[in-house]
């Protein structure tokens, strides 16, 4: 390969329209704050926190002093049968974040690591019960669980499934909740929709509920296009696992660290699930890193009645990293030091006003929020799913933000500390983007 071939296609890009990014690339060079830095020196407002990760805001000086101290001290050590204080220390704060009796902390290396890491826990623990027969593994359609083939499996967009084999056997999924019809321009969580939660007890008499170990869900789902869950629809759910005695694991990997201004997606509903999965915001984003939060009986049950040494044959060599608990110990500390959730919450209704100040603009046919987080859907042109929202995120980034799009969908989630007036300066150039794009 030529250096002239070699300079773009050398790297396959992730999620990306690779060739269409070669001709028109966006690059950055430098964060700090709310901004990135444009190769071309513009400063662009990061309305998506990365990938819905940077919830302190960039370049926070207590987690780049915290990492550029750990990796002068200890750049590295395994956790397979050797330890770090600060893993310990990490796990415990953790523990103390989610709610009761959530207590344990499995680290993983990515959202995706902690998916398969719950499902294969959710698996494990039935076997160590005796009730090896539930090896079932329940997801939804539209549901976004990473890309590892667990997370593939329970996930439901299409396109991630489809050319990648017979995946998983075993799962099936609940319906997705999206319903215009009844609930378009809903603020908050829609009214309608509860009663899709029943649709797991269909599922659970099809196969008997005596071989289902697990249902996941995204409690608020975000890489479909934000879907917030219906008013009352999460407590169902929990109500029929309860009944049927199937785990229920809510992937927080977008929604915990402050998305909702709480710790926990399950904190801001009121429902406790039996595991959670978290990467993402854990770390700012600055180093890779997920954890699951595991339930007593779970961990107990692993403990008590495994007959090997090793009660969990499970594990990354980069559980525990020390960059990457480092980091994230830091980003706690500044959540905390800030006040960040709580800020969140009360910077909420003015995220709200600002996203549906959309309403009315050329092709909008839905706009959703909770907490910070906001969504545009616009009408798909006719044949070209996805053309109209690629324009705009285009258009949003020459206009200097940075913005998701899913589909013809856009995500806005943006680093916590956005402040009043830069949701005024966000939504207006967003509102210039709508009225430009064809
Ligand atoms: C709900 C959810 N689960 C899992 C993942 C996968 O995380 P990662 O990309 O770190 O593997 C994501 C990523 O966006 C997510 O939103």
């Amino acid at each position: 390969m030529t250096a002239a071939q070699n300079k773009m296609s050398s790297f396959w890009m992730p999620f990306t329209p690779n060739r269409d990014f070669h001709d028109d690339p966006r690059m950055i060079v430098g964060a700090d704050g709310m901004y990135y830095t444009s190769a071309d020196g513009r400063q662009i407002m990061d309305a998506t926190a990365g990938l819905w990760c940077v919830n302190a805001g960039h370049n926070d000086p207590l987690i780049v002093e915290a990492v550029q101290k750990q990796v002068a001290t200890l750049d590295y050590a395994p956790h397979f049968n050797f330890g770090t204080p600060q893993s310990f220390e990490l796990a415990s704060k953790l523990a103390s974040m989610f709610p009761d009796p959530l207590n344990h902390v499995f680290f993983t290396g990515s959202g995706s690591e902690s998916v398969d890491t719950a499902l294969k826990i959710a698996l494990h623990y039935h076997r160590m019960r005796g009730d090896g027969a539930r090896t079932r593994l329940i997801g939804r359609e539209r549901g976004y669980h990473g890309v590892g083939f667990g997370g593939i499996s329970v996930g439901g967009i299409v396109n991630n499934r489809k050319h990648f084999g017979g995946l998983l056997t075993g799962v099936d999924h609940l319906p997705h909740t999206h319903n215009l019809e009844k609930n378009a321009f809903t603020k908050g969580c829609p009214e309608h929709g509860a009663e899709l939660a029943e649709d797991l007890v269909r599922i659970a008499e099809l196969h008997d509920p005596s071989t289902i170990a697990a249902v996941i869900v995204e409690p608020m789902a975000g890489s479909t296009g934000v879907l917030m869950p219906p008013v009352g629809y999460l407590k169902r759910l929990r109500e029929i696992c309860d009944q049927y005695g199937i785990l229920l694991i809510f992937d927080e990997v977008i929604t915990a660290y402050g998305r909702l201004g709480k710790a926990s997606a399950a904190e801001y509903f009121g429902v406790t699930p039996d595991l959670i999965t978290t990467a993402k915001g854990l770390t700012n984003g600055v180093v890779p890193m997920g954890a699951v939060i595991i339930d007593e009986k779970i961990y107990n049950s692993a403990m008590d009645n495994t007959g090997t040494p090793i009660e969990l044959f499970h594990g990354y060599t980069y559980s525990g990293h020390p960059l990457a608990t480092a980091a994230a110990l830091a980003t706690l500390k500044s959540y905390e030091d800030n006040d960040m959730f709580a800020r969140a919450t009360a910077m909420a209704p003015k995220w709200e006003d600002g996203v549906h100040s959309l309403k009315g603009l050329p092709h909008v046919k839905d706009i959703r929020n909770l907490g910070l987080v906001g969504a545009i859907e616009l009408e798909s042109r006719a044949g070209a799913v996805g053309a109209r929202g690629m324009e705009a995120m285009k258009a949003a980034w020459a206009e200097g933000v940075m913005i998701r799009v899913t589909g013809d969908i856009i995500a806005l989630s943006p680093p916590l500390i956005i402040s009043e007036e830069e949701i005024q300066t966000l939504f207006g150039k967003l509102a210039g983007v709508l009225k430009n794009i064809a």
